[in-house]
């Protein structure tokens, strides 16, 4: 780890011992080293060689049902193969250290719950939850939908099964949504890790924080449209910067 970095954590890890109140938002980034894609990594992004709007919209969906049906099933078993790395852990001790703590997610996996994360918000939904485009009815995945070439169809209506992600142009979970609003204007630091911060209204949370005083850190190999707020730049994968912050905290 270069001088610049460890320097930067004894300030970060002060920081945080000190925080009354954390806010953590985190994106594709935090489970990029468990093996699942981010969107916009230029080689190996899902937006880099898929389109959004064909897969990941309501539009795509009428269009081909089929193709985002076979999609969001070969991206449900890359996520269910995954196993948290040492960042998500990182973050459960994090949550155990402070004394208010809130984790909002764009994160569509579950690897925060898996890691022990209790209370996580999903701004993006589930990959794992199902409904009926039509009627919103819940389903429940069968084995056999998992290689079927087509969604399955509603037990109540005509409409076709879709994954409980938020699509774009869609609105996202009201619940969810104040509650991270909430958390980021009563927070006293703003953590953000793994996101590129181009999707709206996720990235608007840390601009609430710093509105009102809150100091944000970032965590992220490289810089993103979030980076200019940041304070402090913790440049370097999660899964290894999580935990040394943590141990770092634990020393003073
Ligand atoms: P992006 O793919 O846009 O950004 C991922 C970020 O993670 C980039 O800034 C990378 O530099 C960073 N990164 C890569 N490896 C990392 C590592 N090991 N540790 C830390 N950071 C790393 O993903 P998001 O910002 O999450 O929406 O994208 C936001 C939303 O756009 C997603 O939730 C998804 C997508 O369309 C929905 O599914 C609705």
């Amino acid at each position: 780890m270069d001088a610049e970095l460890t320097r930067s954590l004894v300030v970060a890890a002060d920081l945080l011992a000190n925080a009354q109140a954390v806010a953590v938002l985190t994106g594709a980034g935090v489970s990029a080293e468990s093996g699942v894609s981010t969107f916009r990594d230029a080689r190996s992004g899902l937006w880099s060689h898929f389109d959004p709007l064909q897969l990941a919209s309501p539009e795509g969906f009428a269009a081909d049902p089929g193709l985002v049906w076979r999609w969001y099933m070969h991206r449900l078993a890359a996520v269910e193969a995954a196993s948290p790395n040492p960042g998500h852990l990182a973050l459960v001790q994090l949550e155990r250290l402070t004394p208010g703590f809130t984790l909002i997610t764009q994160n569509v996996d579950d690897l925060h719950e898996r890691a022990g994360n209790v209370h996580t918000l999903h701004l993006h939904g589930h990959i794992a939850r199902f409904f009926c485009q039509t009627c919103q009815t819940p389903y429940t995945l069968r084995p056999e939908d998992r290689t079927a070439p087509m969604p399955p169809v509603c037990r109540f209506c005509p409409g076709y099964i879709r994954p409980g992600v938020v699509w774009f142009g869609e609105i996202l979970p009201e619940r969810e949504l104040r509650a991270a609003w909430q958390a980021a204007d009563a927070c006293d630091l703003f953590l953000v890790i793994g996101t590129s911060g181009v999707v709206y209204p996720a990235s608007q949370l840390p601009l609430r924080a710093r509105r009102h005083g809150a100091p944000i850190i970032e965590i992220n190999p490289e810089a993103s449209e979030l980076s200019p707020l940041a304070d402090i730049c913790l440049r370097g994968p999660s899964g290894v910067v999580l935990p040394h912050l943590v141990a770092q905290m634990h020393r003073r």
